[in-house]
């Protein structure tokens, strides 16, 4: 069955926000068309943002994020709960979606709103946001006024026209997440994830120093235009060497990956991003490292995907002529 999570997006003590949840779930609960449950980020006390990576990576570092990104995984489609602080959503709620990526995207999300003017403001920024994730924002929606909708400001007593309004509502997530529900991932979904988790094995084998898990990454035939002379490393056994190199400058080895944009056709795929190697050296020094500019291209060889081209580059100073390493993405 159809799984919606009613989001509470603020945490304060004495929050009306569990109080409109709870409104929401309980006309949900009545229909029966899908499985409707309150999501509490008092539950889930994140702290400020601390994953080294953006999350469109979508490799968790902490417990405390895995164990909200199961969370969210777990459901078909949102009804988050918003109010309005200075003309905004409470940073809880920004930093909670901040978190996660694709456990968010295309998955339908409605806005059920409340403040001074019914929360217009952080309904919008909220819909804005959840665009950028790629989610289903629906259009129905429901905004609550703290001056009419609360009795003393106080407890929560909606007028029968948001009963309305927020079936409509719901009938539009429901639908839009069974539909996301059942929908198979389309070739292409399918072949960027598969990009992404290959990248994530080259980042895998380079922190364990794993020369073959890397040759199972490449083409035989790679032509790889790496940072360091001479101007091409062809083949496999030169694109290794530049590996082997990296391993004895380093004693401990990570590497980093920032915004991937896999971009897939058939046949060829290709993906820009930034990257920093970095650890630390034979002698314990830690090194911290550059960002640079990284493209790896793909060709699917007998059905599996392998790089077959990277290139590896820093801007240049045009006037010294030097590479210019200290700039940050
Ligand atoms: C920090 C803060 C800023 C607020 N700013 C606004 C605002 O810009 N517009 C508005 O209509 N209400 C504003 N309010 C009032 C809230 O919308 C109202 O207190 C609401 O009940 C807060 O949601 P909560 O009780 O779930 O925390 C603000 C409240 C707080 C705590």
């Amino acid at each position: 069955m159809t799984r919606i999570g009613i989001l509470i997006g603020s945490t304060r003590p004495g929050r009306k926000g569990d109080q409109v949840a709870r409104w929401v779930h309980e006309r949900a609960a009545r229909r029966g068309d899908a499985a409707f449950e309150v999501i509490d980020l008092r539950d889930h006390p994140l702290p400020h943002l601390d994953e080294p990576l953006p999350a469109r990576a979508g490799r968790y570092q902490h417990e405390h994020t895995r164990t909200w990104a199961d969370t969210v995984a777990r459901f078909d489609g949102f009804v988050m709960v918003t109010p309005e602080y200075n003309a905004s959503i409470p940073g809880v709620l920004k930093n909670a979606i901040d978190y996660l990526y694709a456990e968010w995207t295309h998955k339908a999300v409605g806005f059920v709103s409340y403040g001074a003017d019914g929360g217009a403001r952080a309904a919008r920024q909220l819909r804005a946001l959840c665009e950028l994730l790629q989610m289903g924002a629906v259009t129905p929606r429901v905004s609550l006024s703290l001056h009419t909708d609360f009795e003393d400001h106080a407890t929560l007593r909606p007028g029968a026209h948001h009963v309305n309004a927020l079936e409509t509502l719901l009938d539009h997530v429901v639908a839009r997440s069974t539909e996301g529900r059942t929908a198979t991932p389309t070739q292409r979904e399918t072949d960027e994830a598969v990009i992404r988790r290959h990248i994530g094995e080259v980042i895998d084998a380079i922190r364990a120093k794993d020369l073959e898990g890397l040759r199972r990454l490449y083409s035989t035939d790679v032509v790889s235009f790496d940072i360091d002379p001479p101007l091409q490393h062809v083949g496999i056994d030169a694109k290794l060497k530049n590996w082997a190199n990296v391993f004895t400058f380093f004693q401990e080895v990570t590497y980093e990956v920032r915004d991937l944009m896999p971009t897939v056709g058939e046949e060829v795929a290709f993906t820009h991003g930034f990257g920093r190697l970095s650890g630390t050296l034979p002698d314990g020094t830690p090194a911290g490292g550059m960002w640079v500019r990284v493209t790896f291209c793909f060709r699917k060889i007998d059905g599996e995907w392998l790089i077959t081209h990277d290139q590896v580059s820093v801007p240049l100073d045009i006037l010294s002529g030097k590479g210019v390493v200290d700039l940050e993405p």
